[in-house]
């Protein structure tokens, strides 16, 4: 028999990709395109659904072509931003509304209003999650108020996060969401599996517009006929950043990676139940499998790789992200500047969905290597207000697994390592995201039978070891968290 392939339609933020996977890990082929973002206000952030779907089809279709046809490929895969949200006509398949991003802050008064009525911790006890416009639920409430035909469609509205709205488009009218994404919208049960009737009376939305909550892996459905020659199965379904600790095989408790993409997320495992949080970091499903959960304790930051995006499109002042890693080595240090990435807020563990970034520190002497080598430094910054967050819930982070586009520069994996204290561990093969999307479907499918054995699609990882004195870290660690507290005091 002619070897098989695993598709993965892996839909980020700023673009959606295809990529082919041999069954040993290696990657066959890949196809990106990017999506328009828009920003019709101030802290609103839209995607077109159509887009989403229609570029996915098309990367989807070169990568098949490239394997040889739709016969060569044993299932796909899908990966998505999460907790983004579609609203959609079953009968047409058109959207009512662009699609809500999870950057979204249009729903923080909203979100302010249920924690002031006294909300949040049935919020947090029930779903994990803090009240932040960042979920899904309060964007679709928002769709409901504001958008007429939605609600004027009745029975035949669905609404769901990317995965389903992906899943609908390609079989032509599934309506499914797997665990990992549905914890992520702020109306699941997350010790349940299950929707949450009293999440879904304090939100107002309709139980019978969401999606069936399902497995990460299994028999999803099989793509329309038309859409690929012959049909595919879709085998996994997966939120991006759980993928990536799947693809970074933090299996056992204790394991934990941080993606460094858009923004950079820490999912550590914490096994067979959720854990609730002290320290405002998110209760999340890691995976399911035949109905099981496996839980991780999150913590999201919104800013990360944006930053340098912020720099070179707004600011203008390097031409390429890839520059920032000569610029940072370039200097001794920051000379004293600071930067808050807030571009969209600050997520975990602070959770303050109105605060703008800053630049602190300028002085003559102040060029733009300072400028760039404080914005990366705020990578590590973040990660540590995390770090400590996670050591108070008591998961102390042994070592550190990263991993996204951002990772891939040195100065940054070895300023994380020097200011965390800690192992840092990059995979060869960065694309983590996609490959846990692909163990996922190759467990769905049947080629692996679980994901220990999956996890061998995983490559060796390069090390970076902590190397800066204690009284270095702390006097950069006082400064950012002295500036933080005068932030917060002057947005409050
Ligand atoms: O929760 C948001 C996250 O899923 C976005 O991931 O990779 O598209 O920035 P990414």
């Amino acid at each position: 028999m002619r070897e098989q392939f695993i598709l993965v339609l892996d839909e980020g933020t700023t673009s959606t990709r295809a990529m082919i996977f041999a069954p040993d890990g290696a990657i066959v082929g890949k196809c990106q395109a990017e999506l328009t973002q828009y920003y019709p206000a101030p802290g609103w952030v839209e995607h077109d659904a159509i887009e989403i779907r229609d570029r996915t089809i098309a990367c989807a279709r070169q990568m098949i072509e490239r394997a040889g046809g739709a016969d060569r490929i044993a299932a796909i895969g899908i990966a998505n931003q999460r907790e983004t949200i579609v609203a959609w006509d079953r009968s047409t398949g058109q959207p009512v509304s662009r699609a809500i991003v999870w950057q979204d802050r249009r729903t923080a008064a909203r979100c302010d209003a249920l924690r002031d009525a006294g909300h949040e911790p049935l919020v947090s006890r029930r779903s994990g999650l803090v009240l932040d416009p960042y979920f899904s639920a309060t964007k679709i409430s928002w769709i409901l108020d504001n958008v007429p035909e939605a609600r004027a469609l009745g029975d035949r509205l669905a609404v769901g996060t990317v995965e389903s709205w992906l899943l609908w488009s390609l079989t032509g009218g599934l309506h499914a969401s797997d665990a990992s994404n549905a914890s992520r919208t702020m109306l699941m049960d997350i010790a349940k599996g299950q929707w949450d009737d009293e999440l879904l009376a304090l939100h107002d939305v309709p139980r019978l517009a969401l999606p069936e909550i399902v497995d990460c892996a299994g028999n999803f459905g099989v793509t329309s006929p038309e859409l690929f020659g012959s049909p595919i199965r879709i085998c996994g379904l997966v939120g991006d950043q759980q993928a990536a600790a799947i693809g970074q095989s933090c299996l056992a408790p204790g394991q934990v990676k941080a993606t460094l993409g858009t923004g950079a997320f820490i999912l550590c495992n914490t096994g067979a139940q959720p854990v609730a949080s002290g320290h405002r970091l998110l209760g999340t499903v890691l995976f399911q499998l035949d109905g099981e959960r496996s839980y991780a304790l999150e913590g999201s930051i919104f800013v990360a790789g944006s930053v340098v995006q912020w720099l070179r499109d707004r600011l203008g002042i390097i031409a390429s992200a890839a520059e920032t890693e000569t610029l940072a080595r370039s200097v001794r240090d920051s000379g004293g500047v600071m930067i808050i990435p807030a571009l969209s807020g600050l997520g975990a563990p602070h959770w303050r969905p109105d605060a703008r970034a800053i630049v602190a520190g300028l002085s003559h002497g102040s060029g733009r290597a300072e400028i760039v080598r404080a914005a990366l430094e705020s990578i590590a910054h973040q990660l540590s207000d995390l770090q400590r967050a996670y050591a108070g819930d008591g998961c102390v982070w042994q070592s550190l697994r990263i991993d996204g586009g951002m990772s891939a520069n040195n100065w940054i994996a070895q300023d994380i390592a020097d200011m965390l204290d800690v192992t840092v561990q990059r995979p060869d093969n960065v694309e983590t995201t996609a490959l846990g999307a692909a163990m996922l479907a190759a467990m769905g499918c049947g080629l692996m039978s679980s994901l220990d054995e999956a996890a061998s699609m995983q490559r060796s990882a390069a090390s970076f070891t902590p190397g800066m004195e204690n009284n270095v870290r702390k006097a950069r660690m006082d400064g950012w968290r002295s500036l933080m507290a005068v932030h917060a005091a002057s947005s409050s």
